[in-house]
Order: C-alpha cells, then sequence, then structure tokens
C-alpha cells in the first residue's frame, strides 16, 4: 500500500505533468497552502531527505509527535489546514450520529458508547482512510477529545499514513508491560492522541480477543470516558478476533467499498456483528461526486436494505 507522503508525491507529478509551473522546492512559509502548493511543500524534500522527519521527544511518558498537515490535506485527509474541502463535509456528516451517540446520558446511554471500532468486510475498503478522517475531523471540534488506536495490528499503517515510523503501542500494553499512558502520542492537534499498533509479534491478532484487550479497553472506557476513542480494526471476514472486538464496542463503524464489495460479503459481515448495538455503514469510494473523483457516501443503517452497498 503506497504511504499518504506517496501518493502526496504522485499527485506532485500529475501536477507537474499537466503543465503546472511548479518548482523543485518553494518556501514552506509561501501561503496560503493551496493544494499544489501543501503538494509541494510536503513532497519537494522527499526529494533528498528519507521522509522521517517529525522528532519525537525523548520522555517516555509523554511523546509528542508533530504531524505535517500540509502533506495530509495535500493527500485528502481532513486538516484544520482545509477545514471546508468536500472531504470535511462528508465527515461531518458521518461523525454527528457518532458522537450523539457517544454523548446520549440516561436512557439512551450506551455502554462504551465513546468506543467506537472502524471495520469492514475485507482489506483495502477504506478503514485506515476513514479512521484518520473521522479523528481529524472530531479533533476539530472545540468541544471533543480524541485517541485514534492502530487495532489492525497485523497490517498497521496509521502511522505510516501520517509519515512518522513504528513505535511501541497497544501490543507492548497488552503483552509487553508497558503503561498506556508511556506509549500514547500527543500532537500537534491538542484534541489528538495516538495509540500505534506497537511491536509486531506473532499472533499478534489473537491479542485483540484476550482477557487483557477486554481488560485495557473497560480501563480506558472508565479512564477516558469523555474522550472518543477510535479503533482502525482488522477485517470481519479475514480475523474472528476483530468479531470478538466488535462486542466489546459501544459503535461499530462499517466501511463498505463501493464497486468492489460484494452484497454477500457484507451480508456475511454483517451477519458475524449482529449482536452489537449500533452499527452505521459508510459507503466509500464512490467514484464521480468527489473533486478528485473520489468521495465518501454517508451509509444507510443497519437493517435497511442493503442494495445499493454493492456492486
Ligand atoms: N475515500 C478515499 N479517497 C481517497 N483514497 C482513499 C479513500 N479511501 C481509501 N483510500 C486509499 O485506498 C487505500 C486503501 O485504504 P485503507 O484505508 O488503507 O484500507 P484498509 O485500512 O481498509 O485496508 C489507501 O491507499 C487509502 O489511502
Ligand atoms: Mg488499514
Amino acid at each position: 500500500m503506497t504511504s499518504l507522503i506517496e501518493q502526496a508525491a504522485r499527485r506532485l507529478e500529475q501536477l507537474r505533468n499537466a503543465g503546472a509551473q511548479i518548482p523543485d522546492r518553494i518556501p514552506t512559509s509561501q501561503a496560503p497552502p493551496s493544494l499544489s502548493q501543501a503538494a509541494v511543500a510536503v513532497a519537494a524534500p522527499l526529494i533528498s531527505t528519507p521522509p522521517v522527519k517529525h522528532a519525537v521527544a525523548p520522555s517516555q511518558t509523554s511523546r509528542q509527535v508533530t504531524l505535517d498537515l500540509d502533506m495530509l490535506s495535500a493527500a485528502g485527509v481532513v486538516t484544520p489546514n482545509a477545514p471546508r474541502s468536500y472531504s470535511a463535509d462528508q465527515f461531518r456528516l458521518i461523525k454527528r450520529p457518532l458522537l450523539a451517540n457517544a454523548k446520549a446520558k440516561g436512557d439512551q446511554a450506551l455502554k462504551h458508547g465513546n468506543l467506537i471500532m472502524v471495520t469492514s468486510s475485507l482489506s483495502g475498503e477504506g478503514k485506515s482512510f476513514t479512521s484518520l478522517n473521522l479523528a481529524m475531523s472530531i479533533a476539530m471540534e472545540l468541544d471533543n477529545t480524541v485517541m485514534l488506536v492502530d487495532a489492525d495490528v497485523a497490517r498497521p499503517s496509521i502511522l505510516r499514513m501520517l509519515g512518522l515510523q513504528t513505535m511501541p503501542g497497544l501490543l507492548d500494553v497488552l503483552e509487553g508491560g508497558k503503561d498506556l499512558h508511556s506509549v500514547l502520542l500527543k500532537t500537534n492537534i491538542d484534541k489528538l492522541t495516538i495509540l500505534p499498533s506497537g511491536t509486531s509479534r506473532p499472533k499478534a491478532t489473537e491479542l485483540l480477543a484476550s482477557d487483557a484487550m477486554r481488560r485495557l479497553l473497560d480501563d480506558m472506557a472508565a479512564r477516558y470516558p469523555d474522550r472518543i476513542i477510535i479503533f482502525d480494526s482488522p477485517p470481519l471476514l479475514l480475523t474472528t478476533e476483530s468479531r470478538v472486538l466488535a462486542t466489546q464496542m459501544g459503535q461499530v463503524v462499517m466501511v463498505v467499498q463501493a464497486d468492489r464489495t460484494l452484497q454477500s460479503d457484507v451480508d456475511h459481515a454483517l451477519s458475524t456483528i449482529k449482536n452489537c448495538a449500533n452499527i452505521n455503514l459508510v459507503l466509500n469510494k464512490v467514484r464521480g461526486s468527489g473533486s478528485d473523483g473520489y468521495s465518501y457516501g454517508y451509509g444507510y443503517g443497519y437493517g435497511e436494505p442493503s442494495g445499493n452497498a454493492t456492486a
């Protein structure tokens, strides 16, 4: 899978091929950051330097990373630098019911309502892209803090999408005895914290269905009741652990890739999580309506006719 940095670099190349006058380097201070400028600002250093450029503070208890927001918005991710994009509008629609459920009180309250799992039937449907955008979009609101957890431990991609190196995280908490706080990454978006997937190990996915994970989720829900915690998770049809994980979440977002995922796969995946309280479907990569040929459509709720979801 290509990283967002590579995508930004490719977009830069496309702009050049289309005849845009783009110098090899421009000062990053040039403003405002239009799409093409952002792509240049990000992609140009790649020509001569490796893509790892975000320093991690040495302290073991509060690690801080700096996200390259221009690079991310050039790659189509919602950021505070581009708050009015087409994607930003789509994610505003997607997050609204999730936030309402997370904050519901009294009779309406969901157990672990602030724990939101993003999954899909198969890989490549857009779970990580959706998780990141959702986390960004929620973190941009005044009232919400967000933790983005890379729980797709066999195929982690959140740090790579952000241009960051692998770091300790979830797996090190579950099996390595590390304290959660010591592996959380604070970012230059005040309200966004990241929990990396951590040091890879055999049978990592099995840990998602372990007692240690269940205890961690209880602990997170209790320790951070006001925080929205988004889990980028493995696909439902490829791992049984993902189904176990879903039962511990207050809400599930199932991403369906338009024109690719088969109706039967969607139905099968939904049947594996039918006991979960709140399932939302997001139709991804609907061609044609976004400026770049891709867009998000916010799906129908669980239980409605699903004929419009798949090819
Ligand atoms: N709506 C979208 N617009 C543009 N690119 C997308 C979109 N959704 C996914 N992608 C890209 O498609 C690829 C697969 O998405 P990804 O989120 O990694 O899938 P998954 O996590 O389900 O395996 C990635 O390169 C991602 O950046
Ligand atoms: Mg992924």
